[in-house]
């Protein structure tokens, strides 16, 4: 079952938003499979954002990673890295549509609340990076049986 790598970035912790972001995936039908809170490393936040090492946020966005907790997720179902990227919306929040999670959210693309991989590759590293084996917990919820 395909899976993806979701992470509530430090300003989603600080404003409160936890409960919210984790109930648009429970709702939506997805299930959670991985879950931690965590500071997260200087190490761990130069892996994850690698692809943007040239780039000129780059030293920012690894300063906001590591500048307070952050919730780390993984998240199972049909389409759920496409599905989750777009209830998470565009990358800037003022261009993500009302109903996204940064459209409903955010307004600085520095600050967009919540991280989602891009792809089923992606996904797939990330995870790796993320999580243990024996952090991530193979269920099969109930409530499944209603929705297929
Ligand atoms: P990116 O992978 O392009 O976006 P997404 O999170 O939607 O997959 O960029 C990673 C993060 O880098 C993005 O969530 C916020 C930050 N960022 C900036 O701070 N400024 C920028 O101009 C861009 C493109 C991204």
């Amino acid at each position: 079952m395909e899976r993806t790598f979701l992470a509530i970035k430090p300003d989603g912790v600080q404003r409160g938003l936890v409960g919210e972001i984790i109930r648009r995936f429970e709702t939506k039908g997805f299930t959670l499979v991985g879950l931690k809170f965590m500071k997260v490393s200087r190490e761990l936040a130069e892996q994850h954002y690698a692809v943007h090492r040239e780039r000129p946020f780059f030293p920012g966005l690894v300063e906001f990673i590591i500048s307070s907790p952050v919730v780390a997720m993984v998240w199972e179902g049909e389409g759920v890295v496409a599905s989750a990227r777009k209830m998470i919306g565009a990358t800037n929040p003022l261009n993500a549509e009302p109903g996204t999670i940064r459209g409903d959210f955010g307004v600085n693309v520095g600050r967009n609340l919540i991280h989602g991989s891009d792809a089923q590759e992606t996904a797939q590293t990330e995870i790796a990076l993320w999580f243990k084996d024996e952090e991530l917990v193979a269920w099969q919820p109930h409530s499944k049986l209603w929705l297929n």
